[in-house]
């Protein structure tokens, strides 16, 4: 079971000239099972929020607890590891491996053996829906919904359950897209994936179970 519970948090950019309120006290919690939508205008601070989640930035006040523990007291590198995978928009697969050998990575860093984890990366490739042919192919040689599946895998990979995603679809067409939402639905309720995932698109924040909205950097 994972859960995130986010206590009054906020987070602001600084530059030479102003200050920008990117998220402002934040309280929400998110629990495995579900799959949670979060919608809302472009510079509203949804990609802020993921990155504090994801322990890709830490809060400026508050706290944000990752089944209990302080993100800001743990190793966040650790933990990101272990719990939290990111899928972005524009894919980040390692353009110089495979599909497989992107899987494997996040294995061989927990540091389970080459075969083991070739065998694991292609059980993931096949759960998201991947032909084997693909295996062997680098990141250019395939479609994005392809290479948004291979991002997928290796998030699934990763050995926790915590998946946030920004704009998994964003430039997908509307086939690919929806494969992208059935995957995130079957990992949030057969798999017990706790998934988050931002989002412009009114049909996949339809399907989502909890779908939440940030305006000016506030969640409602
Ligand atoms: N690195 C940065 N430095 C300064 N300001 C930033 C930085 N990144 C984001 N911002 C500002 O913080 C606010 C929130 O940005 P954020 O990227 O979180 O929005 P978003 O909701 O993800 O938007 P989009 O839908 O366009 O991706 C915006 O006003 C943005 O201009
Ligand atoms: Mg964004």
């Amino acid at each position: 079971m994972e859960r995130i519970e986010v206590k009054e948090v906020s987070y602001s950019y600084q530059n030479k000239y102003q200050k920008i309120e990117a998220v402002k006290e934040v309280s929400c919690t998110f629990e495995s099972g579900k799959l949670y939508a979060i919608t809302g205008e472009s510079g509203s601070g949804k990609s802020t929020f993921l990155s504090l989640l994801a322990g890709l930035d830490c809060a400026e006040s508050g706290v944000i607890l990752v089944n209990g523990e302080n993100l800001s007291e743990i190793d966040r590198d650790a933990c990101r590891r272990k719990q939290i995978s990111v899928v972005y928009q524009a894919f980040h697969l390692f353009p110089l491996l495979t599909a497989l050998e992107n899987v494997m990575y996040p294995l061989e860093l927990q540091g389970i053996s080459r075969r083991e984890a070739r065998k694991q990366a292609a059980e993931c490739l096949e759960e998201v829906g991947l032909e084997e042919k693909i295996l062997g192919q680098y990141p250019k040689m395939m479609s994005g919904g392809e290479q948004q599946r291979v991002a997928i895998a290796r998030a699934m990979a990763a050995k926790g359950k915590i998946l946030l995603a920004d704009e998994p679809t964003g430039n997908l067409d509307s086939e690919n897209e929806a494969h992208i939402v059935e995957l995130l639905k079957r990992m949030a309720h057969e798999m017990d994936y706790l998934v988050i995932v931002v989002t412009h698109n009114p049909e996949i924040a339809r399907q989502a179970d909890v779908c939440m909205r940030m305006k000016d950097g506030r969640m409602n």
